[in-house]
């Protein structure tokens, strides 16, 4: 039996799950479940985009602008909505932008209020999540999200420095591929001039982790295709960075759903489609099958098929 560790789903807190996310969802739970049937571990981690950017902007939305009634009857399209009017504010105005950028700034450094505001965020993400994967019959073994790696961020940038994986350029801490066909073209950025972390920074800390931790013959991410850059640079850096690792290393990645007009999937509105309408519809329009072609049946054995 082999221990493979699969990461999937990882949908971001403060946003509705989109139709995109069912796909990472089913794709990496079959695997998970194919692993075990199989007598292999199958560890899975729902990677879930924590920790970011956005935070600044919600924060600062929370602060000024939070309808808590809007929040108590739908928690994510209050956040959503906030996001989108501080969003569109800070492209109008560059104090906006930069009340943000301190904001996060706070929260970064532990100041109290912005963390438990932060807090508060993801956990009405969870339930919303929760919700989702309860309706889908998917379980998960651990939920770290990218904040749990935020301690070891520093240190791993120093000790790719250190070891000559990553060099200094305009400011800015870059893994490099000179001897890459592909990746020549195309470093890796592992901390911003302005000293701030990024998405590939903690994937490669999240993949130390792993290794360091359940010590995988594989691990498997499933997200969609437009990510295979991302994962190539990690893996290769990773390599670089742990030759003694055993672990091989798989992105399993899917296309884009895309409507009837070959552009991504929208609403009529334009809006991206939940992906909890998309299951409500999937099981109402079920149900209208069901009823037509066993019309005697009792309504809840109805429900249930
Ligand atoms: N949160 C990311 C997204 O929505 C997916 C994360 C996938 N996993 C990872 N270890 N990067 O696109």
């Amino acid at each position: 039996p082999r221990t493979v560790v699969v990461d999937f789903s990882s949908p971001n807190v403060a946003k509705p799950m989109h139709v995109g996310h069912i796909r990472s969802t089913i794709l990496g739970d079959c695997l998970a479940r194919l692993l075990r049937l199989l007598g292999h571990r199958a560890i899975t981690d729902n990677h879930i985009g924590d920790w970011g950017t956005q935070f600044g902007k919600l924060i600062v939305g929370w602060k000024s602008d939070l309808d808590r009634a809007a929040l108590a009857r739908d928690p994510i399209g209050e956040m959503e909505r906030i996001y989108k009017k501080v969003n569109a504010a800070s492209e109008a105005d560059p104090a906006v932008l930069e009340l943000a950028r301190q904001e996060l700034v706070k929260l970064q450094a532990g100041d109290d209020v912005n963390l438990g505001i932060w807090r508060e965020m993801i956990a009405l993400s969870q339930v919303q999540f929760e919700t989702i994967y309860q309706r889908l019959g998917v379980k998960f073994d651990h939920t770290y999200g990218e904040s749990f790696y935020n301690p070891f961020l520093a240190d791993l940038v120093a000790e790719l420095l250190q070891k000559g994986i990553a060099r200094e350029s305009e400011g800015a801490i870059v893994v490099f591929f000179d001897d890459h066909q592909k990746l020549k073209s195309h470093p890796a950025l592992v901390r911003k001039s302005d000293g701030g972390f990024n998405y590939a920074t903690t994937d490669l800390a999240t993949l130390q982790y792993r290794v360091q931790t359940w010590n995988p013959h594989k691990i498997v991410y499933v997200t969609d295709g437009r990510q295979q850059l991302h994962f190539e640079q990690i893996f290769t850096a990773f390599c670089k960075w742990h030759p003694e690792a055993r672990a091989q290393l798989a992105h399993v990645w899917f296309g884009s759903i895309l409507g009837e007009d070959g552009r991504p999937f929208k609403t009529r509105s334009g809006e991206t489609v939940k992906l909890a309408d998309l299951l409500d519809e999937a099981e109402e329009r079920a149900l209208q099958v069901v009823s037509a072609k066993s019309p005697d049946l009792p309504e809840a054995e109805k429900k249930e098929i």
